[in-house]
């Protein structure tokens, strides 16, 4: 591809299989990136790899599980091996937890979600620095929720990793503006697969949510969200680090009715 935003630049995209991350993938390649489709699920990993292939772009996928620090490494690694570079990180991938009470968590569910929000980014960005600040250019885009930022009930798991994921990508992007890398944070909202089971085991919640959302719907993975993670990937977000961009049609300004029935106290 000889045109587009991201022309000569290389994508490393963790849950690129589906949803949002899919949406980014598609779209990075329309704008000429090579794209390492990252993801546990190798069949919908490899047809989405296929399908950047279709469009021209240089893509592959690489399976990898992001709670495990090896393979987030091997995965960093691949994508520098393969495209010459790691110029754009993303870190996506998520799995749910499932909702309960906060005094119901227990460790082993905190640690897993904890290395899925927060210790995924923190290999990958760590396996992805020295080849960006070689290059003295980079873009770090890490995907946080504002079930963080407003608590929404039954995710405390979920909610104190996406704030972890925050409170550490604002520091690095400190740490690191210096060398030419950008780190933010995008905060989505976009009708996926997870989204969908949500909407079926809390239709009203969810009915609810998107009659809250001043553009009244929730958005999509590849025309709502993805440009805006295009934006950050680009030139044009060269004097732009540290923030928080909520992707949600306005769904942050009054919050979200996330009210899930939790069953009896305990
Ligand atoms: N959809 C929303 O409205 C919404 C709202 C707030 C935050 N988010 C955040 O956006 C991101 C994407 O969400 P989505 O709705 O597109 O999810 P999704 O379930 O549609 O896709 C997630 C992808 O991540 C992959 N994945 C899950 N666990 C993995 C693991 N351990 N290792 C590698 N790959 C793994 C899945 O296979 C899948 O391809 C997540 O970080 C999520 O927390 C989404």
């Amino acid at each position: 591809m000889s045109e587009g935003r991201l022309v000569g630049r290389t994508a490393l995209i963790t849950g690129a299989a589906d949803g949002i991350g899919e949406g980014m993938a598609r779209r990075f390649a329309k704008e000429g990136a090579a794209v390492l489709v990252v993801d546990f699920d190798a069949q919908k990993g490899t047809a989405t790899a296929q399908t950047l292939l279709a469009m021209g772009a240089q893509s592959a996928f690489f399976q990898c599980d992001v709670t495990e620090k090896d393979q987030v490494q091997a995965a960093v690694a691949d994508c520098v091996a393969r495209f010459g570079s790691i110029d754009v990180l993303v870190n996506n991938a998520y799995r749910g937890t499932g909702a309960s009470r906060v005094e119901t968590k227990s460790d082993a569910v905190f640690a897993d979600c904890m290395d899925m929000c927060l210790y995924a980014a923190k290999w990958s960005m760590e396996a992805a620095f020295p080849h960006m600040r070689a290059r003295h250019w980079g873009r770090i885009i890490n995907i946080a929720s504002l079930n963080g930022v407003n608590a929404h009930m039954g995710t405390a798991e979920y909610n104190a990793g996406k704030e972890a994921l925050r409170a550490y990508t604002r520091t690095a992007a400190r740490e690191w503006a210096g060398y030419g890398v950008c780190a933010n944070i995008i905060c989505p909202a976009a009708a996926t697969a997870s989204y969908r089971r949500f909407k079926e085991m809390e239709p009203e919640v969810a009915a609810a949510t998107a009659a809250a959302n001043p553009m009244g719907r929730m958005g999509d993975p590849e025309e709502d969200v993805a440009p805006v993670a295009l934006f950050l990937a680009s030139e044009d977000a060269r004097y732009l680090t540290g923030n928080t961009l909520y992707v949600d049609g306005g769904g942050h300004i009054n919050g979200v009715p996330w009210v899930p029935d939790l069953g009896p106290d305990s």
